[in-house]
């Protein structure tokens, strides 16, 4: 049984130069019949399932009026199996008192809010529309109506980005007992304003900010469990992203969703409003690389009960053991070095 179901929500108030998720700037009606869309997808296509963790992503979903988010939520929360962990992703300017109480009594237990960093000259040139008192509000927000599981995504990497600045960020998070932080190298994509604009990043910088990253969040009990994410404890991972990672079934839905069904990869393709459904037939080989370009990213691996995981191993076996950055013990196969995680991948792309 699929345990965990992602909803994309494509829409955001401004468009940062670096983003190229997919999103299109906020249009009321459009949301309106985006929400009808993916309202009559749950009852025609899952009306009986129901999930372990449901991820609503964006996009900016927190941008929808209060109307809007009642709808949305209101056809999720009984989807939830009794332990659950049903996440939104939220950007701090649209935190309101209203909205908190309509996330809670929707049964939201975890947000991901998006801070890239509360340093005033940045978040001007990225245009971000927040300032450091709205993150402290919406953090004080969701601890007043007890959404206490808070996430904050950050980006290191910026041009302005410096270790102090960085330094600064990560202690306003530790003072207000922040216990999950997703920490991203800035991308520059292809077809984002930033490559349009010919920004360059600065490697040798951006390796520095990593060392010292890995360094001060060390230091203050933060565990490196994938990647990009840090936790206190592992009851603070994102579960969701857990899941997905280790190669679970998710359901995706909406607009440039992915999803992950019965060993089919799929996402949706067309138009805003009339997206169709593109199921990816993959090879053996292509499976299987997806299955550990998705699993070494954790700091524990992937573990070899699973039977996809074990073929995904045999099919790369020589590739794979023949690297000093590859473990295989009895039950798991891991990356030795998730900073070197690309040198190891190589070997099978
Ligand atoms: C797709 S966004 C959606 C959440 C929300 N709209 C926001 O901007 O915070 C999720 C996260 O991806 C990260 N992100 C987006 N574009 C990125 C890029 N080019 N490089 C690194 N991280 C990026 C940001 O940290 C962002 O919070
Ligand atoms: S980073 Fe977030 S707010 Fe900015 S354009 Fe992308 S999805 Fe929208």
């Amino acid at each position: 049984m699929v345990k965990s179901l992602y909803i994309h929500i494509p829409f955001c108030q401004r468009i940062c130069p670096y983003c190229t998720f997919a999103r299109q700037l906020y249009c009321q009606k459009k949301v309106d019949k985006y929400i009808t869309l993916i309202k009559e997808m749950i009852d025609k296509k899952y009306k009986n399932n129901k999930f372990q963790t449901i991820y609503i992503g964006g996009g900016t979903p927190n941008c929808l009026t209060i109307n809007q988010l009642i709808k949305l939520l209101s056809c999720l929360t009984p989807k939830l199996l009794p332990k659950y962990e049903f996440t939104i992703e939220c950007n701090p300017e649209f935190v309101t008192e209203q909205q908190v109480k309509i996330l809670k009594k929707y049964k939201i237990n975890r947000v991901s809010l998006g801070i890239q960093t509360l340093n005033k000259k940045i978040l001007k040139s990225i245009k971000r529309l927040h300032n450091k008192k709205n993150i402290q509000k919406a953090i004080d927000l969701f601890r007043k109506f007890k959404i206490n599981n808070i996430s904050c995504d950050l980006i290191y990497g910026f041009k302005q980005q410096s270790i102090p600045i960085i330094k600064k960020d990560l202690d306003f998070l530790f003072k207000n007992k922040i216990n999950h932080i997703s920490y991203y190298c800035l991308e520059i994509k292809p077809k984002s304003i930033f490559s349009q604009r010919n920004y360059k990043l600065d490697e040798n910088k951006i390796e520095k900010q990593l060392k010292f990253i890995i360094k001060y969040l060390k230091q203050n009990k933060f565990n490196r469990y994938e990647v990009s994410n840090w936790c206190k404890r592992n009851k603070n991972q994102s579960h969701h992203n857990v899941l997905v990672w280790k190669t679970n079934e998710w359901v995706g839905i909406g607009w440039a969703a992915h999803g992950f069904e019965k060993n089919y990869y799929y996402h949706y393709e067309g138009d805003i409003l009339k997206w169709k459904l593109v199921r990816k037939k993959l090879s053996k080989k292509e499976l299987y690389q997806q299955v550990l370009i998705m699993g070494l990213r954790l700091k524990e691996g992937l573990n070899l009960n699973n039977k996809l995981v074990s073929k995904s191993y045999n099919f790369f076996k020589k590739e794979l053991d023949s690297s000093p950055l590859f473990v295989k013990n009895k039950k798991a196969i891991k990356c030795r070095n998730i900073n070197l995680l690309n040198c190891l991948l190589e070997k099978i792309i």
